[in-house]
């Protein structure tokens, strides 16, 4: 870290969170805590919290939240150093010069921001490229070829990587970037024959984080060649499962939904018929990495695929993964159309919209694709067709969600409802032991981990809110139990910060994560709340209930990690002993 942890905790300190946030969002008192309008997400009652004595802000709607720090990062798309400054400036505080810093220290946090400077450089020479007078190649094919505007063209940063292999890499040094760094950003091969520019000769893109810093480009040939598309390697700055192209600008978009499509162009096409909320996954799968990241925006996402095979494929692998992150997931259907891009260019953003629509639930997508593969006019095919179809029923472990989606795929298909319900419950009589049991138990087993993280985080919000639980938890609950590495670190810190000073500071222990990924997390730990009023008796149970979910989690994951008999036994007395465990809150 750039500056003394205490330095950091006196800024943070003499910054009253609520003033701060009050300079940007307008908030009304209820009690001891502030609501307002989340800045973060769109919605129209207001489940952003800001909370005097915590020192923290959380949205209950989208899960932003962290200190003081935190949220100037967010805000302003500061980072974490840049929001010191502003508030250490706002409260009069003095921060050491620049020389002042330890080298070592220095060095390790400048890679990074290194980097970013390099990208930042070299994607602004690309832009310079492209408008230069000597060679429009570039320009052509963008604004003429492809018909993207000006304005598209320098929203998106685009530009041109021209004729000669080497000169961003002549440009670069020009500048003081040493080998090691450039060879290190991915921009450019060093070898013995010599250096040379990963990309030249062809249109470039650009990719930025949500934050706007450029981390890496795609570039594509003009025309015909191979690859079509080149892309920036991974680096210390690049994650391609983490990013997604685009996001930078479509977080900001008005719509309630997010676009995801498959290229770069159909990103760019969409945004400039209005279409503001379309990303793409940057010549990867998609993965759940993008899908949390989405989750962080929006709860529900459109797909475009490209109607060959390949784009079917796409988004049927597509869509359990955003099932399993909690995002409900549509198909948008382009026919005739390869993709978004050709789709506008031919029938414009109004039949675009209608499109959108139309768009149709993922399942229904999933069943019509089954569809097609069976010829109906055949019996045989068809009775494998309903039957498939039943068993995909099976997926829904909720009643009356199965019989909507049977009601539904009955009219579509006209399938007698009668007999195809007649086939779901056999199968699920049938296949209690192969099929439904593997899966229900795999969801159990999921469940009950994301309950165990639930009960964590309420535990530590309990515990903050009402300090005198630790004296009850004492030789019960400690920093141990908790599981993971960022709760653990968080328990230990607050732990840690009662037995010395027996008070906490959730804040203060926000500020020991560096980013804002880590320290939104963080925030959720201590902000969690069972959302309604309970009684003592009520807290009581919901106590214990907790505090033995928690200590049986870890009996079993201690258990599963040992194989001293002595370890074991006493792992299994304490887990038997959780029955009789009975914390008061007389
Ligand atoms: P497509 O080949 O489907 O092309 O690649 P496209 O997006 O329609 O491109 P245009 O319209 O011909 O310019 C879809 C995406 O797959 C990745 C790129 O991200 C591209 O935008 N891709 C494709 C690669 O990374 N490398 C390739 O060689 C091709
Ligand atoms: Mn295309």
């Amino acid at each position: 870290m750039y500056y003394s942890e205490d330095l950091i905790e006196e800024i943070r300190m003499r910054n009253d969170i609520v003033d701060v946030v009050s300079g940007y969002v307008r908030l009304q008192r209820k009690g001891a805590t502030y609501f307002g309008l989340c800045p973060f997400h769109n919605e129209k009652s207001p489940s952003f919290s800001v909370s005097a004595g915590k020192q923290m802000y959380y949205c209950f709607g989208c899960g932003a939240g962290g200190n003081v720090f935190t949220f100037l990062m967010e805000y302003e798309s500061l980072s974490f150093p840049e929001a010191l400054r502003q508030l250490g400036e706002r409260a009069g505080v003095e921060l050491p010069k620049e020389e002042e810093i330890s080298p070592q220290a220095r060095r390790e946090a400048d890679r990074k921001s290194v980097l970013l400077e390099i990208h930042k450089e070299t994607a602004r020479y690309f832009y310079y490229q492209l408008k230069n007078e000597k060679d429009r190649t570039g320009w052509e094919y963008l604004a003429g070829k492809r018909q993207l505007t000006p304005a598209t063209i320098t929203k998106f940063g685009l530009g041109y990587s021209g004729k000669n292999s080497t000169q961003l890499y002549r440009y670069l040094r020009q500048k003081g970037y040493t080998d090691d760094l450039l060879k290190e950003s991915g921009l450019v091969t060093i070898e013995e024959r010599g250096a040379h520019d990963r990309f030249w000769n062809r249109v470039m893109f650009p990719i930025m984080d949500v934050r706007s810093r450029v981390i890496g480009f795609g570039g594509r040939v003009m025309g015909e060649g191979e690859p079509k598309y080149l892309n920036s390697p991974e680096t210390k700055i690049f994650d391609k499962s983490r990013n997604l192209y685009g996001l930078n600008l479509a977080r900001m978009s008005r719509r309630q939904n997010i676009i995801i499509c498959e290229g770069y162009v159909d990103v760019i096409a969409l945004h400039q018929a209005g279409f503001d909320n379309a990303v793409a996954s940057l010549g990867t799968a998609f993965t759940g990495g993008h899908a949390s990241l989405l989750k962080r925006y929006t709860s529900e996402v459109l797909l475009t695929y490209d109607s060959d095979g390949a784009g079917i494929k796409a988004a049927l692998r597509a869509i359990p993964i955003l099932k399993e992150a909690g995002l409900s997931a549509k198909v948008i259907r382009m026919k005739p159309y390869k993709d978004p891009d050709e789709f506008i260019k031919n029938l414009g953003a109004e039949e675009f919209e209608k499109r959108i629509g139309q768009a149709r639930n993922s399942f229904l997508f999933e069943v019509d694709v089954k569809y097609k593969e069976y010829n109906m006019a055949d019996p045989e095919q068809k009775t494998t067709f309903y039957n498939e179809i039943a068993k995909m029923l099976l997926g829904f472990p909720e009643e009356l969600e199965r019989n909507n989606y049977l009601e539904a795929v009955c009219r579509e298909y006209q399938i007698p409802a009668g007999s195809l319900k007649g086939l779901v419950n056999r199968y699920a009589y049938q296949m209690t032991e192969t099929y439904v049991k593997p899966r229900e138990k795999k969801k159990q087993k999921k469940d009950s981990m994301e309950g165990v993280r639930q009960s964590q985080r309420l535990l530590l919000t309990w515990l903050i809110e009402d300090t005198s639980l630790f004296d009850k938890l004492k030789g019960i609950i400690g920093p141990e139990h908790f599981t993971g590495e960022l709760y653990q670190k968080a328990a230990k810190l607050l732990f840690d910060q009662y037995e010395k000073e027996r008070r906490v500071n959730p804040a203060k222990i926000i500020s020991c994560y560096e980013t804002e990924e880590e320290q939104r997390e963080a925030a959720s730990l201590f902000n969690t709340s069972i959302r309604r009023e309970m009684t003592r008796k009520e807290k009581e149970r919901a106590l214990n209930e907790t505090v033995k979910r928690v200590k049986a989690y870890w009996c079993e994951y201690a258990a599963g990690n040992t194989t001293e008999l002595a370890e074991l036994m006493e792992i299994s007395k304490i887990k038997r002993s959780l029955d009789n465990l009975h914390i008061s809150l007389e």
